[in-house]
């Protein structure tokens, strides 16, 4: 199979594109012949190397944390998914930027059928954090206040949907040029990050989802009610300013679960979310790892192994 391999970290520039063994399926695990693999942060954060001490690696390695494809084998006691099922899954840290991958069948689901097997590789690790934030994390109510920092990224364009699903109202930042479709997607107010203070525009926020950090964040605790949640999967965010500002400090690091994909699937299928996809070929990956890191983008990038 072609796999994109990491034999140093650095750049995008040490990215190699190789042929190498197919994976096997091992117990639990499901073979997929891989159309589409997402892009994401996370990917340039453990190439740099900057993860090391929480993600030691084996050099070389596969890059990639999501794919959407056909399974062509199941491992011992497998179940839920047989070959020719079109799957989509948050796999695995590592393995997703090949035209094969292997994964636990419990972090797969269908894929929806309103998605095409492209845009489906995108989703998952976006949803996932955008659902596990919104629901499990900050308990978002109806008519809750959400403001959404980075709305028009991967996790951000989930979430404002997301977020209009579970009822709140939704204030999104975003550059100007995204603002037509952040109000598409269903946000109620956007902000351009660039030109407006968001802590003098608006106040009494039930929710704020964090998806830049650093000041952004910190800026945050202002906007927030007293027991507000400010929900990161960026940083943690200041304990002694949470306790200021009476306000409860989440971060967390997403789930790989099957079961909450499918429950998200279902979302896809009855219109009640969309994706939309920047594709690059498999052997321009490095390409896609820049313009992740550029953090310029409307919705989410992915390697199309096709092409
Ligand atoms: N811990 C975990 O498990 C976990 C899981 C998922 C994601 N994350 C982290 O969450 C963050 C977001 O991920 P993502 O995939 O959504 O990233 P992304 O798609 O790369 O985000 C790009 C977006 O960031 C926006 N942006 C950049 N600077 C901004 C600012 N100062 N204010 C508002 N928006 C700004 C850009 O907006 P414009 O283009 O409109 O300028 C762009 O749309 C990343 O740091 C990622 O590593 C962590």
């Amino acid at each position: 199979m072609k796999a994109i391999r990491v034999y140093e970290y650095g750049s995008p520039e040490v990215l190699t594109l190789e042929d190498i063994a197919d994976p096997v399926a091992g117990a639990g695990e499901v073979l997929i012949d891989v159309a589409s693999a997402g892009v994401n942060p996370i990917d340039w954060k453990i190439l740099s190397g900057a993860m090391q001490a929480f993600i030691p690696l084996p050099l070389p390695f596969t890059p990639g944390v999501e794919v959407a494809g056909t399974v062509i084998a199941v491992g011992q006691g497998v179940s839920a998914f047989k070959s020719g099922d079109e799957v989509f899954g948050f796999i695995n840290i590592i393995g997703g930027y090949a035209t094969k991958a292997v994964a636990p069948a419990a972090k797969l689901a269908l894929k929806p059928r309103s998605l095409s097997v492209l845009q489906a590789g995108a989703v998952p690790a976006a949803a996932l954090t955008a659902w596990q934030a919104l629901t499990e994390h900050a308990g978002v109510q109806p008519r809750q206040k959400v403001l959404i920092h980075a709305a028009a990224g991967g996790v951000g364009s989930m979430a404002v949907q997301i977020a209009k699903y579970l009822g709140a109202e939704v204030y999104a930042t975003a550059s100007a040029h995204n603002h037509a479709y952040l109000k598409d997607l269903g946000a109620d107010y956007t902000i351009d990050y660039a030109t407006q203070a968001f802590d003098e525009l608006v106040s009494g926020i039930d929710v704020v989802l964090d998806l830049v950090g650093g000041e952004t964040q910190t800026r945050s605790f202002k906007v927030l009610k007293k027991n507000g949640v400010l929900v990161s999967p960026v940083s943690l965010p200041s304990m002694s300013l949470a306790n200021d500002f009476g306000v409860t400090p989440i971060n967390f690091a997403t789930r790989s679960d099957g079961q909450q994909l499918a429950l998200i699937a279902e979302l896809f299928e009855k219109g009640r979310l969309r994706v939309d996809i920047e594709a690059y070929p498999l052997s321009d990956a490095k390409a896609a790892i820049a313009k992740s890191m550029g953090r310029r983008l409307r919705g989410r990038l992915v390697l199309d192994t096709a092409r």
